[in-house]
């Protein structure tokens, strides 16, 4: 996957002890990474969607954990020990709806529960580090796993919807929707992707037409409007999306808009698939009605980039997530295979307590 993942942007990278973000907020303008120097900036870095995306948001509060217990070092064990879990709730707050924030900080406490032998801070950061990065490194092999499972989907010729940004900028590795077109790229297949633009926050335009087009992907970026039209034309095959959470009957949280575009798919008898990697399974969670959905503030609606576009009193709604029901969803496109219904029963039976376990997982 190296030479796959060199052609890609990062989102963000463990060095010497630090953690670097690539600011999306930016992009395509301007690329710019940051130095995280304190775990508010960690913390403001995802409320502002600097990182964002459901995998990458996991993996920056991993090492933003780190970046807040690295000044203990020298200190007692047990003063790191009390200050982690605070440190854990306060990043966890960042944002409500991907579940993988919340699943990464809990395997870094579930770490530090379990390191018994470290006597010193130094000690129990050195195995919080070694947590961070191995929450890093299978990140990246459930994105290839979700790849190559995925691939086969794309036929010579297709075209392929996407929604949001579902890439490697929302991940540590190649993606999560975008796992089978880099794949199905790289083996040279022909193929096209429609990337929608995403308003209010314009991930699929920003950021999806962005990547692809930078990896050599042919992409057509449409507004969101053009949808249905370009459906009706005949020009998508197949949709493939990501998703912040599934639950545990197979009900699929994501990016707002989704739920539009699985209904419109489902009118034109297009397969909507959903790329979704373990980490991203809720199986606590019963059905999509659980699902915390974000509500972000209201000139995200209110102005277009700068601009302001609607009346100073207007009243506003803005959820940054909708959920779509397991019915509307053709199959869940996971590292270990493609899930289809009953969804319940599967993903028990896949990722359940009692399923095969994946290494170094812990749910
Ligand atoms: O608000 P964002 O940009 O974090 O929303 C991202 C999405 O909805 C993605 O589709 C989802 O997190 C899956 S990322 C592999």
């Amino acid at each position: 996957m190296t030479d796959l993942l060199d052609r890609l942007p990062r989102a963000l990278e463990w060095h010497d002890g630090d953690l670097y973000l690539l600011d999306q907020t930016r992009l395509p303008l301007e690329e710019v990474v940051e130095r995280q120097d304190s775990v508010a900036d960690v913390f403001e870095a995802i409320r502002v969607l600097k990182v964002r995306g459901a995998p990458a948001i996991g993996v920056a509060a991993a090492y933003g954990l780190c970046v807040a217990l690295g000044p203990l070092r020298e200190g007692p064990v047990d003063a790191m020990r009390r200050r982690l879990p605070e440190v854990a709730a306060y990043l966890n707050a960042a944002r409500p709806t991907a579940v993988n924030l919340s699943w990464a900080l809990r395997r870094m406490e579930q770490r530090a529960a379990r390191s018994t032998t470290a006597t010193t801070a130094a000690e129990l950061y050195a195995a919080l580090v070694d947590e961070a990065e191995a929450i890093h490194r299978e990140d990246q092999a459930l994105c290839l796993g979700i790849g190559e499972a995925g691939a086969a989907l794309i036929a010579a010729g297709a075209g392929v919807l996407t929604h949001c940004n579902a890439g490697a900028l929302a991940t540590s590795g190649i993606g999560t929707a975008t796992a089978p077109m880099y794949l199905a790229h790289r083996a040279g297949v022909p193929f096209r992707v429609y990337a929608d633009e995403t308003r209010p926050l314009l991930q699929g335009a920003r950021l999806t037409s962005w990547e692809l087009g930078r990896a050599g992907v042919d992409v057509t970026l449409i507004a969101d409007t053009m949808t249905a039209s370009m459906m009706a034309e005949g020009r998508i095959d197949l949709v493939i999306t990501g998703t912040d959470r599934v639950a545990a009957n197979g009900d699929v949280a994501n990016k707002i808009g989704t739920l539009g575009v699985a209904i419109l798919a489902r009118h034109f008898g297009i397969p909507f698939y959903v790329a979704c990697p373990s980490s991203t399974i809720d199986l606590d969670c019963p059905t999509g009605a659980d699902i915390p959905i974000e509500e972000r503030a209201s000139d995200e609606v209110t102005s277009f980039g700068a601009r302001r576009t609607a009346p100073d009193d207007v009243k506003v709604r803005n959820p940054a997530f909708d959920v779509t029901p397991n019915e509307l969803v053709t199959g869940l496109i996971t590292e270990r295979g493609i899930v289809s219904a009953p969804y319940g029963e599967n993903l028990a039976r896949l990722f359940g307590p009692d399923a095969p376990r994946r290494s170094g997982a812990s749910r």
